[in-house]
């Protein structure tokens, strides 16, 4: 941890590095083979100019690629955000991310936030030694809009990415190798916009925090175990019978299941008798959609509850913290 030119008249903004493909290096300008999460923190703020003289503070959670999050990281995490957004010389929190995972930390986040203060998540898509780097100016603009927002008395969790800020509970990635529009609302419409320059440019209001629920990532806890099956041509729900059988055989049982659905909602009929066994055995049954965007909204006689935009890995966080009974004030088995 290390405090950079502090500045008494800006709220101080703490930098929280979990590594991802922003921190990541490759042999040349020109490799697309690169390790992600090899930089630190502190090393990705002292590549931006721009920054320089602002009061910020950096802490290194975790070095991962994203695709490796779990929830001893998001425990971390948690940990680390309680205790700075606590602090009263803290106005804002900027998170270093993978792209791969960050809608489902942002969402996290976004549902567990009870502090009244903006929480900025960044990444990129490029890793910091290629010539294409995107993260420099990614984090830039994460620092300048958490600064912003701080002083504007805002809160939430939002994430910039290509000069774009998103909702926190909407973000998805939404391209798997384009820089300027890797990102996307699914169907959200942007909160902010920064221009090349860092003027940063308002649009909609930030949507609020949510109601808390710290408690439910203590340390030690073991998370519900909530599994995706996707509805496919040829699902037959053998994944979901083996999937009952492997968590009893465990001694980790399945508690919930969010289905990719074909489009807005439906699922093959030998998955859903298969789900329906599932749901005699006490598993609960969410539908979300395998589609880009529109998700699956709740209609009248639903007979499993719609994710509603939330992506499937999304619906997934979200289902793990009703099981939890989010906001809580323990973890539950
Ligand atoms: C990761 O998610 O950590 C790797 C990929 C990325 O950041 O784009």
């Amino acid at each position: 941890m290390k405090v950079r030119d502090m500045d008494v008249n800006s709220p101080l903004v703490v930098v929280l590095g979990t590594g991802g493909t922003i921190a990541g290096t490759g042999a040349g300008p020109d490799d697309v083979s690169y390790r992600a999460a090899q930089l630190s923190v502190e090393q990705l703020l002292q590549a931006v100019p721009g920054l320089a003289g602002l009061a910020l503070e950096t802490r290194q959670v975790a070095q991962i690629d994203s695709k490796d999050m779990d929830w001893s990281v998001w425990q971390a995490l948690a940990d680390q955000l309680q205790e700075v957004l606590a602090r009263n010389d803290v106005g804002a929190v900027v998170i270093t991310h993978g792209t791969d995972t960050l809608e489902e930390t942002a969402y996290l986040l976004h549902r567990l936030l009870d502090v009244h203060k903006p929480v900025v998540l960044t990444a990129a898509m490029r890793a910091a030694t290629s010539a294409q780097a995107d993260g420099p100016r990614n984090l830039r603009d994460a620092v300048r809009v958490a600064e912003h927002a701080a002083a504007q008395g805002w809160a939430g969790v939002v994430a910039v990415m290509a000069g774009v800020i998103w909702p926190g509970h909407a973000v998805r990635k939404s391209h798997t190798w384009h820089i300027d529009d890797a990102f996307d609302g699914g169907g959200d419409v942007p909160l902010g916009r920064i221009t090349d320059s860092g003027t940063i440019l308002e649009g909609m209001p930030w949507p609020s925090p949510g109601r808390g629920g710290w408690s439910c990532l203590e340390p030690g806890g073991v998370p519900p175990r909530v599994e995706i099956v996707t509805s496919h041509a040829g699902a037959d729900g053998r994944l979901v019978e083996a999937l009952l059988t492997q968590g009893q055989q465990l001694g980790h049982a399945v508690g919930g299941l969010v289905v990719a659905s074909t489009g807005h909602g439906t699922i093959h009929q030998a998955l859903t008798r298969a789900l329906e066994k599932a749901e005699l055995q006490g598993i609960r049954v969410w539908r979300s959609s395998r589609v880009a965007r529109g998700g699956v909204l709740s209609r009248e006689g639903d007979h499993w509850p719609a994710a509603g935009t939330l992506t499937a890995a999304q619906a997934r966080v979200a289902l793990m913290l009703d099981l939890l009974g989010v906001p809580c004030g323990g973890m539950k088995d």
